[in-house]
């Protein structure tokens, strides 16, 4: 679709249905551009939960990369598929969701060429598995994976994180780990802005009305869920998960990469991503 106007970026009420289709569609229109500005810094097969850099290999979030083989893990709005590519060479079984069917023709580019992409959910050891879906209806059976992942993705952009966090918890095996990262609830209330204009703070960061770009007819065309961090650990709990850790990575020296808002002018001052590690009982 051609945006003949520039969408208008406002704070207002978006439900689930909007959210998502709103989402899909800029997923979509947006892949090749997302892909071309990120896709060197995220690499064809690297693992990074966020702008800081911050690599699973160094982390071990998901647990020890030895005991990563033959796991079968779930990647939640995996885009690219950069992170499932990097569990599949440890020997894990990943299966990469996404909702944007473009984000996941990207996968399948990158994947021919590295020669690790598979179909269905039944790729073995190597291989990545592509399933287009929304995070919020997981066309899984219960119990099919033993950990999930995401790095930024579905949970920002959901008006119900609890129903993909359920979802999540259905899907994964008794004392299965769920890892997310998503913009840390403290950006929400700075302008997204990398320089120091980002530093002041504009809004209160307990409003939690989304933020919302929509054309000129008032229909939303990319949409944004904020919850503060209390907000982020009851849905956690409510959804059934206890959590075990909350990391905030520290902007380290060698990133010299601005990503939209996120620079290291910022990083080194406030905190830009939240992991939240999760088990289910
Ligand atoms: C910022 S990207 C994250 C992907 C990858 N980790 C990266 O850093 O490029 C966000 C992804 O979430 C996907 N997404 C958004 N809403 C979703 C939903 N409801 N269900 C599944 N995927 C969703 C988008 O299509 C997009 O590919």
């Amino acid at each position: 679709m051609s945006q003949d106007h520039e969408p208008e970026a406002t704070r207002r009420e978006s439900g689930e249905t909007e959210s998502s289709s709103a989402n899909r569609a800029w997923w979509d229109r947006n892949a090749d551009d997302y892909q071309r500005e990120h896709g060197d810094f995220l690499g064809d097969h690297r693992f990074v939960w966020g702008p800081e850099g911050l690599d699973e290999a160094d982390a071990g979030l998901l647990g020890p990369v030895a005991e990563l083989r033959e796991r079968r893990v779930l990647e939640i709005g995996a885009g690219a598929a950069q992170c499932s590519r990097w569990l599949a060479e440890q020997g894990a079984r990943p299966v990469a969701l996404d909702l944007s069917h473009r984000q996941l023709q990207h996968a399948r580019r990158i994947g021919d060429q590295a020669g690790t992409v598979g179909t269905g959910s039944g790729g073995g050891a190597g291989a990545v598995a592509l399933v287009e879906g929304d995070a919020g209806a997981l066309p899984f059976a219960a119990g099919s994976f033993d950990l999930a992942c995401s790095a930024y993705g579905a949970l920002p952009f959901v008006a119900d994180p609890v129903r993909v966090l359920r979802e999540v918890r259905r899907v994964l095996r008794p004392h299965g780990r769920l890892v997310f990262s998503v913009t840390h609830p403290v950006r929400w209330a700075f302008p997204d802005e990398p320089g120091p204009e980002g530093l002041t703070l504009t809004a209160s960061y307990f409003d939690r009305t989304p933020y919302v770009e929509q054309d000129e007819s008032g229909r939303a065309v990319y949409v944004e869920h904020h919850r503060t961090m209390g907000d982020r650990v009851r849905d956690v709990v409510t959804a059934g998960f206890r959590l075990m850790d909350l990391v905030e990575p520290e902007w380290p020296a060698w990133n010299r990469q601005e990503w939209g808002g996120w620079s290291p002018l910022r990083g080194a001052l406030i905190p830009g991503t939240a992991i939240f590690v999760c088990e289910r009982d």
